[in-house]
């Protein structure tokens, strides 16, 4: 398919009882657009039971090094448990090249504090912050809050000892347990907006840090969001891993929703499609083209997004746009429907 390209796994390493790491190799051709900033991603595309499986995977590595994701099963996780059970070196995986914004823009000349927060399997786009931030910025610092259940469960430990070792008096690591008994009571227990409140007091007053960047589940990310910016936090970064669904919509009365023509512009080929105005457009664009990019369908990954050039939609939600973007025209197409009666939009 247009867009996904078939990757063979190089490595597969377990991390810990329930997560593994997948190093991919890429070919001398595809060097260029595999390239990765601090903070990516990728879609990671399978077929399980004749069903068309996307999940997306924070790259974990440092820019300029292997592409590489860390993979934690979930109960029940139809992908994620397939990743850690059944995939071994020398397999193929079709993945989508590296995308999102979620992470500073690295220059060796800059100064900065950064704080990162992060709680079980969302270390893996902050390891590639603070690890790239580390080689690239020799006057820059960084303070990690992570939390996990007990020490087993950390996820990417290894990597965070080196960088620690390296980098001794410029990366400070607190973990925070929420099973385990460590010597302060106050890295004792889980690490939930209250808590990061408190840490702050103790350790990071939030006037020293210039830039944040959370990543967990999504009451921890939200609330420290919130706290943060209450404490005059200015530059607060955040990605989700998953949202729940909104509410569902009231439903217009019968027949007053109306259609719309969709002109979906795509890797250089424009396609055209009616729909009614109370579906989501990825649904209509993927009933006339299969390529259309998506993975998760909840308005976090971003993979669906496209500029409206014509027209105008609403989104039920957003966790994947910057303000930047949205002013620019962007949507998540999994999340938007259109109100009026003719909508252009070019995928990017
Ligand atoms: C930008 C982005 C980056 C991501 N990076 C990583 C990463 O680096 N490592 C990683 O392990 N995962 C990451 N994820 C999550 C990943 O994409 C999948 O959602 C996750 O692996 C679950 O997929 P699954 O098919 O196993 O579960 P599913 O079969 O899709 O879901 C099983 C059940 O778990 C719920 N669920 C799904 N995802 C989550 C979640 N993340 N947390 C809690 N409940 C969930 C579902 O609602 C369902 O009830 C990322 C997601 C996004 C959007
Ligand atoms: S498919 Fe993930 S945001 Fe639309």
């Amino acid at each position: 398919m247009e867009g996904f390209h078939r990757l063979r796994l190089a490595a597969v390493d377990g991390l810990t009882d329930d997560a593994v790491a997948l190093t991919f190799a890429v070919p001398d051709g595809l060097r260029q657009l595999f390239r990765f900033r601090p903070g990516q991603h990728l879609t990671l595309r399978t077929e399980l039971g004749g069903e068309d499986l996307r999940r997306t995977y924070s790259v974990c590595a440092p820019t300029g090094g292997p592409l590489r994701v860390a993979v934690k099963r979930l109960d029940g996780g139809a992908f994620s448990t397939w990743a850690c059970t059944q995939l071994q070196a020398g397999d193929e995986v079709e993945v989508l090249p590296p995308a999102g914004r979620f992470g500073p823009a690295v220059a060796a000349s800059r100064r900065r504090r950064y704080g990162l927060v992060a709680a079980g399997s969302g270390i893996t786009p902050v390891l590639s912050i603070a690890a790239t931030v580390l080689a690239v910025e020799p006057a820059s610092e960084v303070v990690l809050l992570y939390g996990n259940r007990t020490a087993r469960d950390v996820m990417l430990l290894e990597e965070l000892s080196d960088l620690k070792d390296r980098h001794p008096t410029r990366l400070q690591v607190l973990h925070v347990l929420s099973r385990e008994e460590q010597p302060s009571e106050l890295l004792s227990g889980r690490l939930d907006p209250h808590r990061l409140g408190r840490l702050l007091d103790a350790f990071v007053p939030v006037a020293s840090v210039d830039e944040w960047y959370l990543c967990g589940p999504f009451g921890l990310v939200t609330g420290a969001r919130e706290l943060l910016t209450a404490r005059g936090a200015s530059s607060v970064h955040v990605e989700l891993f998953h949202a729940e669904a909104p509410p569902p919509r009231p439903p217009r009365p019968q027949g007053t929703a109306g259609e719309t023509t969709v002109v979906a512009e795509l890797h250089g080929r424009a396609s055209t499609v009616t729909m009614d105005r109370d579906e989501k457009v990825l649904d209509a664009v993927l009933r006339v083209r299969v390529d259309a990019p998506y993975a998760c369908r909840g308005g976090v990954c971003g993979t669906c997004r496209a500029r409206v050039l014509e027209g105008a939609v609403e989104m039920d939600t957003n966790w994947a746009l910057e303000p930047d973007e949205l002013a620019t025209g962007v949507v998540l197409t999994c999340q938007s429907r259109p109100t009026t009666g003719v909508l252009r939009l070019a995928y990017l």
